[in-house]
Parts: C-alpha cells; structure tokens; sequence
C-alpha cells in the first residue's frame, strides 16, 4: 500500500514510517518540521534500505495538504501530525485547538477530496476521565483535563461523526498510554526539545549527563510504592498497531477505537530502576511535591486490540529502558541541529535518500 504519514518525521511517526517500509509498503510523509528533523528519515532510509518521501507543509495550510493528497494518493493516511505539549497547551490553547482541531479538519477534507477515506489517528489515554476502575476499557467515560487533551476529545468526535455520516470511511482511533523507547539499534528515538517534560526522555537525559538528577513527583500516592504509575509502551508495538490497524481497515469500513498500552502499570521509581539497571549505574534522584494537574495511576485495557487486530505489547520496561539507553548514549544530543530554512524539500529528499550528503549544521 501507499501510506501518508502526517508528522511522519516525528518520535512515533519515524518508527511506524520504517516498519512500513520494511514490511514493503511505500510511504510519504507531511510533515511541517517543526518538531522533528529530516535525519530521522535518513536513518529511516538507511535501516529500512526504502527512502520515505517528504513532503514539507503545514497542516494549517489548506491548499498545501489538498495538494500532497491529489499528488500522493495514497492507500491510507495515519495521521500523527500535531503538537502534544500538555504545559504548553494550557499557555496556548488557541495555538493547539489551531494545530491539532483544524488540522485536522484540514486533513479530512482534503482526503475527502481525493476520495482516500482510510484513516489511523493519534489519540492518547488522556481523553480517558479520571477513574477508579482500573484498567481503563475503550467504552470507559471521557474527560480531558487540559486544552491538549481536549483537541484530542474534539477530534475524536469529528471523526465518529464522519463515520456516521459517510460509512464509506474506515478510521481507526488509537489511544495510546505512555509511548517510550527507541528502536534497538538506537538509530532512532525521541528528541524533545528544551528541558523534558516526560519522565523516560528526562530519565534518559540525566543518564548521559545532560541533567543531575531526576526529580520524583510525589510520594504519597495511593500506589503500590507511593510514586505515581504508567502504562508504559515500547514505541516499536505502539508503531506495530499502526501496521495492524490498517490491515484491519483494510477489510473493515467504519470507526474503531483501540488501547495501545500493556495493560499494567509501573511506578516512577521503578522506571528509574529499570533505566538506572539499563546504563550500568544507579542514577541520582530527589522525591519531591507532586506536579499539578498529576493523577495518581491509569493503565490500560488492551484486550481489544488483541481480540480484534491481533496486536499485543511484546516488551516489557527492562527493554523501553535498554533501548531508550542505546538511542540516548548513541545520540546524547539527539538528531543534530540543522538550519533548514530556505532549503527546498527536493533537497530535503536528495539528503533523505543519501544524494546529497550533508546539511548546514546551526553552532
Ligand atoms: P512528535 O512531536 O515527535 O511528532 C509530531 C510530528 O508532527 C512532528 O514531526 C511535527 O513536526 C509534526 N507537526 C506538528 N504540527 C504540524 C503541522 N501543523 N503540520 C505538519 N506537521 C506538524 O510527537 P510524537 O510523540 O511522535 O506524537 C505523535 C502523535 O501521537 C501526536 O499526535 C501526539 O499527540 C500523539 N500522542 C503522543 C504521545 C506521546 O507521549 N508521545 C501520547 C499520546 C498521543
Ligand atoms: N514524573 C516524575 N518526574 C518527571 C516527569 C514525570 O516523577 O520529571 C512522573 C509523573 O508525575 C507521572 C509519571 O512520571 O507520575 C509519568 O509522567 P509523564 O510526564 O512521563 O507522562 P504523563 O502520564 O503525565 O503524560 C503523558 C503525556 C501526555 C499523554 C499521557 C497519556 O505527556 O501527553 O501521557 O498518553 F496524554
């Protein structure tokens, strides 16, 4: 098949770009940069042996994604493209309702355009109210609690109605908990910019140096350690429910929701733990106030996902926590620094594919 792939260059997006690639499908990618860098599509390239194609454009750009969509035609679209700060969200709700909710709208409608109704959307466990039943199941109430979470709500809506309205679209809702890990060769991985908000991406940082010292947030949870609890999943089975989903679009029309989680949970410090075990040392840590907004403990349900799509989480947090380490310590800063501005996207590609050897690196 042929997939599009918005915000493909990104953490996720790169791993589910390259396990498409190497499960032999061709893929595109929309993806405005803004949060990602071309080289995670080098290294997509140059693991896979298949060059992704990059198209630069911006979702908000109505005409652009109109454009990609009668060039590409693509089979299927999975639509990771967005911004997903949940601090920053709550500074700029416009920025992200913008970003996530009306480029969203700007997607469809221009799939609709080009007749491709075949969807795999990004949602997140955070549309899941907070509950005491554990594990959250699909059907469970919704709630967000922050502007993020709430374009993700928004857009979930849009999407049933669509389904509704048309059954000739297939879309896949996928909720995922908490994605971590690299792929094992440590080629890729995530790169947040600026001072990490997530904990494995902070943990990962003060492995190599960057940080001091981890700060655990809270310690007086109604938890099994008093530190709060996750469901942690390995990026590669979270990218592999993607592969899945659209093979189960493939012969299904209509709108589906599935859990990406493992279906238990893992405290803080056992997540410190499990890293610390991962590069040899024991890494510093200070317990400290819990951080606002914080819930105690979710994990999900993934039962669903195995009964319907086949799909399971294979790895466990000593194998997030292994991977994340290789990608980290192969990559201490992350993807390098480049200065992409005025450089045309067919010079984007040439770079991709290894024609053109280098980019302009910023100080
Ligand atoms: P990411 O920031 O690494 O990837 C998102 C990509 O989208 C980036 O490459 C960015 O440049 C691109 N993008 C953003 N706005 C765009 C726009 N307007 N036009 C074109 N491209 C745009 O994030 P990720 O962790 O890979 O997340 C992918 C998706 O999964 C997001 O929708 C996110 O909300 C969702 N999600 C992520 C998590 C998580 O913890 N990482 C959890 C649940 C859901
Ligand atoms: N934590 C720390 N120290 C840190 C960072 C986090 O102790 O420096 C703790 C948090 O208190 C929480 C746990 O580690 O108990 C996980 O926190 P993250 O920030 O890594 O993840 P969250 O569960 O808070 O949120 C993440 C994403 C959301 C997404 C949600 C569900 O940031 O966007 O998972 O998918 F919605």
């Amino acid at each position: 098949m042929h997939v599009l792939v918005t915000g493909g260059a990104g953490y996720i997006g790169s791993h589910a770009a390259l396990l498409l690639l190497e499960a032999g499908h061709r893929v595109s990618v929309f993806d405005n940069l803004s949060n990602s860098s071309p080289e995670a599509l080098k290294r997509v390239h140059q693991m896979s042996g298949s060059a992704p194609e990059l198209f630069v454009g911006d979702l908000l750009d109505a005409d652009r994604v109109t454009e990609v969509l009668e060039i590409t035609k693509p089979d299927a679209v999975i639509h990771f493209g967005g911004l997903k700060a949940v601090g920053e969200s709550v500074e700029k709700p416009i920025t992200y309702y913008q970003n996530n909710v009306v480029g969203t709208l700007n997607l469809i409608t221009a799939m609709e355009s080009a007749q491709v109704k075949r969807l795999v959307f990004s949602s997140s466990a955070t549309v899941y109210a907070e509950s005491k039943e554990l594990p959250l199941v699909e059907n469970a109430q919704r709630d967000a609690s922050n502007p993020y979470g709430r374009t993700k709500l928004h857009i979930e809506q849009i999407l049933e109605d669509l389904a509704v309205s048309d059954p000739q679209w297939s879309i896949a809702i996928l909720r995922y908990f908490n994605p971590v890990g690299a792929h094992p060769s440590g080629n890729i991985g995530e790169d947040p910019q600026g001072i990490p908000n997530n904990l494995m991406p902070f943990i990962a940082q003060v492995a190599v140096g960057r940080r001091n010292e981890v700060r655990v947030f809270g310690t007086d949870y109604p938890t099994y350690d008093g530190t709060g609890v996750r469901d942690y999943i390995h990026v590669m089975d979270l990218a592999q429910g993607h592969l899945d989903a659209l093979g189960y679009l493939n012969q299904n029309t209509g709108q589906y929701v599935w859990n990406l989680g493992t279906g238990s949970g893992t405290s803080v410090l056992d997540v410190i733990g499990a890293f610390s075990r991962a590069c040899g040392r024991q890494l510093p840590y200070e317990l400290v106030d819990r951080r606002p907004g914080d819930i105690a403990e979710y994990y999900g349900d993934p039962t669903t996902a195995r009964l319907e799509l086949g799909w399971k989480a294979e790895r466990g947090i000593e194998e997030m926590a292994r991977d994340m380490w290789k990608w980290q310590s192969n990559n201490p800063s992350g993807y390098p620094d480049y200065d992409l501005e005025g450089i045309p996207e067919d010079e984007l590609n040439k770079f991709i594919r290894g024609a053109r050897e280098s980019l302009p690196e910023t100080k």
